[in-house]
């Protein structure tokens, strides 16, 4: 039995009734075999201070630890203004520094998003893109997963209740751990 391609789900906010947090439990009920996906939610991660990069706190070094164990990460994000929200980008410049020693490197990442918007977060999702070129991470193109209109699209429990977006998150599981599989070292997968 091959060991499971871990991935970690990190969500854009914070909101207690987030449909992007909605979306990753219901991608946690859609991951294929031999998959595990856990959350990590960024509760309490400070604003970055580039003072503190060499002695982060504890959240940050657990962020970076968690990410480093992850075989590919699945990112759910809200668009704050067209771009993406500040306690993401927060997370992800504190686990790319301090320079040198960016735990992203390298790793497979999928992206959702939900918004109220028409358009689904689709803006915060290019600017995300952008990051990966420096972060030297290896996003999953296909399928594209951006919610819109994501209160017609949750149950008033939190539960996905459109077919089509579901379907969606099914294949971007798939090509994520596609991707993680081939991406995995063999000191990794012999761990
Ligand atoms: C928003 N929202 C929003 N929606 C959108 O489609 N495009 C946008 O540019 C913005 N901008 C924006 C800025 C700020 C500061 C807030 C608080 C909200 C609305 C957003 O889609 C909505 O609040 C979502 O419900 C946020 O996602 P979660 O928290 O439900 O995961």
């Amino acid at each position: 039995m091959p060991e499971p391609i871990r991935i970690l789900g990190i969500a854009g906010s914070l909101r207690a009734q987030s449909y992007n947090w909605a979306a990753l439990r219901a991608a946690q009920k859609l991951v294929p075999a031999g998959v595990t996906l856990e959350l990590f939610p960024l509760d309490g991660v400070p604003p970055y201070n580039q003072d503190e990069e060499t002695k982060p706190p504890q959240k940050v070094v657990d962020l970076k630890a968690r990410i480093r164990n992850a075989d590919g990460v699945l990112l759910a994000t809200p668009e704050y203004n067209y771009s993406i929200p500040g306690v993401l980008k927060n997370a992800i410049d504190w686990a790319s520094r301090p320079y040198g020693d960016n735990a992203w490197d390298g790793k497979p990442v999928a992206l959702i998003s939900a918004s109220m918007g028409l358009f689904g977060g689709v803006r915060a999702q290019y600017h995300l893109r952008q990051c990966f070129v420096f972060l030297n991470m290896y996003a999953v193109l296909q399928p594209e997963v951006a919610i819109g209109n994501a209160g017609q699209k949750f149950s008033e429990h939190g539960e996905l209740t459109d077919n089509a977006a579901r379907q969606l998150i099914a294949l971007l599981l798939q090509n994520l751990a596609a991707k993680a599989r081939a991406a995995r070292t063999p000191a990794r997968a012999a761990a």
